[in-house]
């Protein structure tokens, strides 16, 4: 049992291999967070201190006990406007105006196993899941918070989600439902947020939490290049593999919002759901609103042990279980290689050179559509180009799959161009406020996709599309942020309910599709990494990493990535050099390491290799193919610290038995008569013996981890490593 409620002493423990979180109702029927943190039986009530403290008042049946404020106490979801002056996890309005939420414990239930969400994406049951409903009410307006937990034992991870429920006789309107609120009774904790651009997503920044609040989130209708929906609380002096360390990952592709406030004692609260600004659900009697789910999980073992939980829960519980050991095909994406210059004769030469090095998919990106040769025009003309192409896409794939490769399409279904047929015959169905000329973005409007006749149109196009041909993958895009987010649709007061109704239109068409074609594998896209959330990693099993492929910067996006994404989620291709977003030249050896630790694939015209890179490209696709079970399923290290000092940058995985290990090793500054690039490694059985692969070198696994690799001083631009050790035995 993960899960256990005491009649006595009203308490919740749940229990994950090595983590306690721990809730209690008090005397008051509030609910208490009391601990989050290592494994114990303890009961940790004790932890609750009670003053009076000037400025923090006391609710009314409390009024003799002035010790007792719901701004000193730690909330399991806090409400708002009724003394707690901290952030609130909920704000509802009634229809006197009034704003206050007042939550009082009501009753709760144990159940083995889990519900699925109803319109939105969750982590999937495993054979020990169990789950927690504690219901809250607020009898005054009406509203109850039903806090869902479900534990995930072997993964060290709790999902929180929220359903607020109208019980009461009057409309409300909800203006903001947090998924998870988490109160930290004391501590000095970094954030770590991941921040980014478009060609830099997911760049890890540490910082001290200051007093006061602190927060990052994305209000552009998708989780966004510049702030991803996920943040770490760590010790101040936690490192990768030292240290407690807190994450809270939202499963979800939209706006998004994460707070963390240090108050005046010095406890922290973190609160992290959709986006308030510019959101209200309208919640009728008897309706409900479901919030998406957190991710949360704890480790005392640094920020590497945290990222294997979240690696660990990914690829068993989020990703769809046809992908989970379905090795990915090495493939060739024709963007880089012919932009929008192509027809079918090209495509095919590409395939022809491609099967000979060993790739295993083309991928047909932007342009097979409408009129599209640029990125003016077409975007919801998803009707084939024959004219451009030269024949059907049918004609094209069966040639394609004649030479032995899948085939795969790209598209960008959310989206119209004021230069197609379907704007022509629908403007209506573009966001847009009345009256307003649109916002565009490469010039592209956004289509409603909180309407069902947008989500329906959407599911027959692309329908007709892949009936037409053997088609095993999209690539599914997204290049712009979302504006004018109005809807022709929906009444006024409903206009706060676009931007979410807009994602569980998009969800429900991945759900149908995918449902239609399950063996279909749908790589996400958003510009690069715009959409890189484990919202769409439900339906997608790799989304495409960055629009920036140089693989210094990609040594970079990779490892920020990885905090909470495994790698086996990451789309990675070896790219033509120089680069064609920084110019930088990088020898192709390190290129084929660095898109080796993601879905491998290649972004170029193979055509232009010369013979010696031919045969690097069919070396490196061997390697791959060797190392793709340690890759995909092994666990994975970042070896160097984030805000070191360093010339190179290390990382490893490791099989699941630690028998086999592949480490990698870029070296980002070369120096005359530099030091040695010692890699201390992770992982391994310290009383395991370990051979260097292809060489007569041994070490013990605890030489290795506590002694470190004496890796080479590397020469040259970029020069890289990898080393691939074998349990010889024990020492
Ligand atoms: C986005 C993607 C690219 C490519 C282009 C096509 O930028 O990230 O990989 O597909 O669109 O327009």
């Amino acid at each position: 049992m993960s899960i256990q409620y005491d009649n006595q002493t009203h308490l919740f423990s749940l229990q994950t291999a090595h983590s306690l979180y721990q809730m209690k109702v008090d005397s008051a029927d509030v609910l208490l967070h009391l601990y989050y943190g290592q494994k114990t039986d303890e009961d940790m009530s004790y932890r609750v201190r009670y003053a009076d403290r000037g400025f923090s008042g006391n609710p009314y049946e409390q009024r003799r006990n002035r010790g007792y404020s719901l701004d000193t106490l730690p909330q399991e979801y806090s409400g708002s406007g009724v003394g707690d002056y901290r952030l609130p996890a909920v704000q509802a309005v009634s229809e006197n105006g009034s704003r206050s939420v007042d939550f009082r414990f009501m009753d709760y239930r144990i159940d083995k196993g889990r519900q699925p969400l109803r319109s939105l994406p969750y982590v999937r049951e495993s054979e020990e899941t169990e789950t927690l409903t504690v219901t809250l009410r607020d009898s005054v307006i009406g509203l109850d918070a039903q806090l869902i937990y479900h534990v995930y034992p072997a993964q060290d991870v709790i999902v929180r989600s929220v359903r607020l429920v109208n019980t009461g006789r009057q409309e409300l309107s909800v203006e903001k439902a947090a998924s998870a609120c988490l109160d930290f009774l004391y501590g000095n904790y970094d954030v770590i947020h991941f921040h980014g651009r478009h060609c830099m997503e997911r760049m890890p920044e540490r910082l001290p939490l200051p007093r006061g609040t602190t927060s990052f989130g994305s209000r552009r209708g998708m989780s966004s290049h510049q702030s991803n929906p996920f943040v770490i609380l760590c010790d101040h002096l936690a490192t990768e593999s030292t240290g407690d360390c807190y994450g809270c990952m939202l499963m979800y592709s939209g706006n998004h919002l994460e707070e963390m406030e240090v108050n005046q004692t010095g406890s922290t609260r973190l609160v992290s759901g959709i986006h308030p600004d510019g959101f209200s659900w309208k919640l009728a009697p008897g309706e409900s609103f479901e919030t998406p789910e957190a991710l949360l999980s704890y480790s005392a073992d640094g920020l590497n042990g945290l990222s294997r939980h979240y690696h660990d829960i990914i690829r068993q519980q989020v990703i769809a279980p046809r992908w989970q050991q379905e090795k990915r095909p090495v493939l060739i994406n024709s963007w880089e290689a012919a932009y929008f210059d192509f027809d079918a004769e090209k495509i095919l030469r590409f395939a022809r050179s491609a099967t000979e090095l060993g790739v295993e998919m083309l991928v047909l990106d932007d342009g097979w559509f409408g009129k599209r040769n640029d990125d003016t025009t077409s975007l919801g003309d998803w009707t084939v180009n024959e004219a451009k192409l030269g024949c059907s896409m049918r004609e094209l794939s069966d040639q394609i799959h004649a030479m032995g490769l899948k085939f795969g399409l790209w598209f960008e279904p959310e989206m119209v161009n004021e230069d197609s047929d379907l704007f022509r015959a629908h403007p209506e169905w573009a966001l847009c406020d009345p009256d307003r000329k649109p916002m565009l973005g490469r010039n592209q409007m956004v289509l409603d996709m909180s309407r069902q006749d947008v989500v329906d149109y959407l599911f027959d196009a692309i329908c007709a599309v892949l009936d037409s041909a053997r088609i095993e993958y999209i690539k599914w895009d997204f290049n712009r942020s979302v504006a004018n987010c109005y809807s022709k649709a929906l009444p006024a007061s409903r206009q706060g309910e676009v931007a979410h109704r807009f994602m569980l239109g998009t969800y429900q068409l991945l759900e149908r599709v995918l449902k239609r074609y399950p063996d279909l594998m749908i790589e996400g896209c958003s510009g690069g990494g715009g959409r890189f959330d484990a919202g769409m990693l439900f339906y997608c099993p790799q989304i495409w990493c960055s629009d920036d492929t140089d693989a210094v910067e990609r040594l970079e996006i990779q490892r920020g990535t990885s905090y909470g994404y495994p790698v086996s989620t990451m789309g990675a291709h070896v790219s033509a050099s120089p680069n064609h977003q920084t110019g930088r030249t990088t020898p192709i050896h390190t290129r084929g390491i660095v898109a080796q630790s993601g879905t491998f694939g290649y972004e170029l015209n193979p055509a232009l290799l010369n013979a010696e890179e031919k045969e690097q490209v069919k070396e490196q696709i061997r390697a791959y193919h060797r190392y793709e079970h340690l890759i995909a399923h092994g666990s994975y290290y970042r070896l160097t610290e984030l805000n070191a000092e360093k010339d190179h940058e290390a990382w490893m995985f490791v099989s699941p038995d630690r028998k086999e290990a592949l480490v990698n090793l870029v070296c980002t500054h070369v120096r005359a008569n530099g030091p040695f690039p010692y890699v201390r490694l992770c992982g391994l059985d310290p009383r395991k013996k370990y051979r260097l692969a292809g060489s007569e070198e041994i070490y013990t696994g605890a030489a290795l981890m506590y002694g470190g690799y004496a890796a080479p001083q590397l020469a040259g631009d970029y020069p890289a490593m990898q080393l691939h050790f074998i349990s010889e035995g024990d020492a």
